[in-house]
């Protein structure tokens, strides 16, 4: 059976939303409450942020539940957007890399060739290596002094 994908736009990005990954995080709709509305139909609001603030909480989405794309490929100043590859920290939580990857397994397979990815810190995930939402049940903490 084919898996649901939903997409949401306002014009400069798509949002994607693949609802067979998602953990109920909470993270979206806990940091941009005017754009991701569970309780609403649609339950994304494009209209509801910038898009660059809609682009920061995809980002630290846990899972790869929302996603985004820039339409055409266009950056809002009209140039490409560069193929770079991004690796950020979530405060607690896993590390988000967003860019022109792969992940290969122990074995050698490919096993994921998205443009985000996030990672598990705390080792409780049940999806390794990617984190499943599982630290925001834990008292999974990291030493800010020792964060990177
Ligand atoms: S960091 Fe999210 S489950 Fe481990």
């Amino acid at each position: 059976m084919e898996k649901i994908t939903k997409k949401y736009t306002n014009g400069e990005i798509t949002v994607v939303w693949k609802p067979h990954l998602c953990v109920h995080a909470t993270t979206c709709f806990t940091e941009l409450p005017k754009v991701f509305i569970p309780y609403e139909r649609p339950w994304i609001k494009m209209s509801g942020a910038t898009t660059q603030e809609i682009m920061d909480t995809v980002a630290r989405c846990p899972t790869q539940a929302i996603s985004y794309y820039w339409n055409d490929s266009v950056t809002p100043e009209g140039t490409q957007e560069p193929s770079k590859t991004e690796v950020s920290f979530i405060k607690n939580g896993p590390i988000i890399i967003k860019g022109s990857f792969k992940v290969i397994d122990i074995d050698k397979n490919e096993i994921i060739t998205e443009k985000t990815a996030s990672f598990c810190r705390c080792g409780h995930t049940k999806n390794r290596p990617f984190c499943d939402g599982t630290h925001l049940k834990t008292d999974f903490k990291i030493d800010e002094a020792n964060e990177g």
